[in-house]
């Protein structure tokens, strides 16, 4: 199994947005993580399309994979796809007609993702999981970058893993929050394909020794 590094542009420097874009695209590191936030379902608040659409101008061949940490995911669909994003995940918690927005991404010819807070079973997926490209596990309470890995979510990653392959499903399984050098081989042994990296990668040193030291790590 391949195992996907996503860059999240929350832990970025805004002001060096377009190099570090760059590095990135330099070191084959395939695509951007989004995090859009509206200061409602999320106490913080940072993007939205317009300004993804303006980082689309820097890179065409990245895929864009927006996390929307959003009370009403529905009214910023069609502008996401108009941005040029490839993939959209959505929060179950958020999503009352989780079924009828996830057809919706469908539809604008996006991926899909369900994101569970640490505290939502993995099973919430269940009835919609043929619909899914991605379930995104949050390894922290979504918001902020920078926040300790929660240690639980381990047994939620083998069990979603174990259960996915019972079905024969095809969803990636991607983690989310403070994900580290340390531990994010533990995370791939539970089974997780699709790791989020923020502030490791973004915070402190350059940027390019980080991402080469998180593939190191995964060999
Ligand atoms: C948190 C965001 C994450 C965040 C991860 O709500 O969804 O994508 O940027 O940052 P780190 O890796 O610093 O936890
Ligand atoms: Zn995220």
């Amino acid at each position: 199994m391949s195992i996907k590094i996503s860059p999240s542009i929350l832990g970025a420097n805004f002001c060096n947005l377009e190099q570090d874009i760059k590095v990135l695209e330099k070191n084959s590191v395939p695509v951007l993580h989004l995090d859009v936030m509206d200061g409602h379902f999320v106490p913080n608040i940072t993007f939205g399309p317009d300004q993804i659409k303006m980082l689309r101008s820097v890179t065409s061949a990245m895929e864009f994979d927006a996390h929307l940490m959003v009370t009403d995911a529905d009214a910023l669909l069609s502008r996401l796809a108009e941005a040029k994003v490839d993939s959209v995940t959505v929060h179950a918690e958020a999503c009352v007609h989780l079924y009828r927005t996830l057809d919706t991404i469908k539809k604008l010819g996006m991926k899909t993702g369900v994101a569970l807070n640490p505290a939502t079973p993995a099973d919430t997926i269940k009835h919609v999981a043929s619909m899914l490209d991605r379930v995104l596990i949050m390894t922290v309470e979504p918001g902020f970058g920078g926040q300790k890995f929660i240690p639980l979510m381990l047994d939620k990653i083998s069990g979603l893993s174990r259960w996915k392959q019972e079905q024969g499903l095809t969803f990636d399984i991607q983690v989310d929050g403070g994900i580290n050098l340390a531990n994010i081989a533990e995370v791939v042994r539970q089974g997780a394909s699709d790791i989020v990296i923020g502030s490791s990668i973004f915070s402190g040193g350059s940027i390019e020794k980080n991402v080469q030291a998180f593939y190191a790590a995964l060999k």
